[in-house]
C-alpha cells in the first residue's frame, strides 16, 4: 500500500492506494467508525460489484452497512438527490463526529461530499473512489458539488474528506471506455508539471488501461501525489496553482455542453480532446512547438481516446463552442482564463486569450 499525505493546514488526511482496501474497509477506517450502523452512499452498479465485499468487512468488525443506493449517472448530482440524501442522513441520526462513506465514482463522491459539507454545518466523510477518474482526481482535494439548471458543478463547497481509500481492485470491474476516460486525467499530471511522467505514460499508458497492476499502482500514486502537492498549496483555487488541474477542461466543457453532457462524449474523453486542443492552440500562438502538440495528440490517440475534433462530426461552428465557454464557472470579470502549454510538463495560465482567435482556431479544427 502507498500512503500519500494531503497536507491541508489544520485538516491533513491520507490517501491510501493499494489492493484489498475495500475488503479491509473496517480495518482501514478503524476508530473513525464510532457506531454499529455505517451510512454508505453508492450507486446501483458499484453496489452490485462491491456491496457484498464492503458488508462482509464491516460485519466482521461488528458493524452494519446502511445503504443509500442511487441510480448511476450524472443526473444524481441534483438538488432532489441532495435533499433526499440529507434527509436520509438526518433520519439515520448522523452526528457531526460520525463519518459518512462515499463508495463510487465522481458523481457519488461529489454528491456525498456536499451532503456531508452541509449536514449539521459539516460532518466527516470518507472517499472510497472506484473509478480511475475518481481515484486520480475527484476524490482528492475536497471539491464537492451538484449540478444546477445553469450548468455542471455550479452549487457546491470545498469540504475535505477525512480519508481516501483508493482500492486498485475496483478498477478491475470498470468498463474499458470508462477506464480510458479516467486515464486522460492521469496524462494531465504529466502535461501540467512532470515531463518525465508524460514519458512514462507514453511507455506504459496502454498497460494501465489493459490492467497491469504495477502500472496502475504507479499511475494512481504519481497522479495523487501531484494532486496532493497542488491542493496543499492552493486549496481554494485562489493563487492560480490549483487552476492548472483544469488543463483541457475549458475546451472539454464546451464539447460536453455541445454533446448534451451525454454518453456521446464522457467527461474524461472531453478532457482528453480538450488537452489536445489546448496543445494545438498553444502551438498556433507560438507558445508550444507544433511537434510537441502532435506528440501529445499521438499519445492520446494511441490509447483510444479522441484526439481529433473533426472526428466528432459536430453539427456546429467554432462560435457555438466559444459561446459554451462563456458559461464556464472560471469566467472572471468578463474574461476567461485559458490553460496553455509552453512545453510538455509546463502549463501556464493565460488571461489574455482573444476569443475571436479561439473561434477561428476551432473552425479550422472542426473542418479537420
Ligand atoms: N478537478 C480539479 C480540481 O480538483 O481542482
Amino acid at each position: 500500500m502507498t500512503i500519500i499525505p494531503v497536507d491541508i493546514a489544520g485538516r491533513p488526511y491520507e490517501v491510501r492506494i493499494g489492493s484489498g482496501l475495500l475488503a479491509d474497509l473496517a480495518g482501514q477506517c478503524g476508530k473513525r467508525l464510532r457506531k454499529t450502523r455505517v451510512p454508505i452512499v453508492t450507486d446501483v452498479n458499484v453496489h452490485a460489484a462491491w456491496g457484498a465485499v464492503v458488508e462482509a468487512s464491516l460485519a466482521a468488525a461488528g458493524h452494519v452497512a446502511v445503504w443509500r443506493v442511487l441510480p448511476p449517472g450524472e443526473a444524481s448530482k441534483s438538488w432532489s438527490e441532495l435533499w433526499a440524501t440529507v434527509d436520509w442522513l438526518l433520519a439515520e441520526e448522523i452526528e457531526r463526529g460520525d463519518h459518512i462513506l462515499a463508495l463510487g465514482g465522481g458523481v457519488i463522491g461529489d454528491l456525498t461530499g456536499f451532503a456531508a459539507a452541509i449536514l449539521k454545518r459539516g460532518c466527516h466523510f470518507i472517499q472510497l473512489p472506484t473509478s480511475l477518474l475518481a481515484q486520480v482526481d475527484s476524490s482528492v482535494g475536497g471539491k464537492t458539488a451538484i449540478n444546477a439548471a445553469a450548468g455542471k458543478n455550479l452549487v457546491g463547497a470545498f469540504h475535505q474528506p477525512a480519508l481516501v481509500l483508493a482500492d486498485l481492485d475496483a478498477l478491475g470491474t470498470l468498463p474499458a471506455r470508462e477506464l480510458a476516460a479516467g486515464y486522460a486525467e492521469v496524462v494531465k499530471y504529466g502535461l501540467i508539471g512532470d515531463a518525465g511522467f508524460f514519458d512514462w505514460c507514453e511507455r506504459h499508458g496502454s498497460a494501465v488501461i489493459a490492467g497491469d497492476e504495477q502500472a496502475r499502482a504507479h499511475a494512481v500514486a504519481t497522479s495523487v501525489a501531484a494532486k496532493a502537492r497542488i491542493v496543499a498549496e492552493d486549496e481554494r483555487e485562489t493563487t492560480g496553482r490549483r487552476a492548472l488541474l483544469n488543463l483541457g477542461h475549458t475546451f472539454g466543457h464546451a464539447l460536453e455542453a455541445e454533446t448534451g453532457f451525454s454518453d456521446r462524449l464522457l467527461h474524461g474523453e472531453a478532457v482528453a480532446l480538450g488537452m489536445v486542443l489546448a496543445a494545438r492552440y498553444s502551438a498556433r500562438t507560438g507558445l508550444l512547438r507544433g511537434q510537441e502538440a502532435e506528440r501529445i495528440a499521438g499519445h492520446i490517440a494511441s490509447v483510444g481516446l479522441p484526439a481529433k475534433l473533426s472526428a466528432l462530426a459536430l453539427d456546429c461552428d467554432g462560435a457555438t463552442l466559444t459561446a459554451h465557454m462563456l458559461h464556464d464557472k472560471k469566467m472572471d470579470a468578463g474574461t476567461l482564463p485559458f490553460l496553455l502549454m509552453r512545453g510538455i510538463g509546463e502549463t501556464v495560465l493565460a488571461r489574455d486569450v482573444a476569443l475571436d482567435d479561439v473561434t477561428a482556431f476551432l473552425d479550422n479544427e472542426l473542418a479537420g
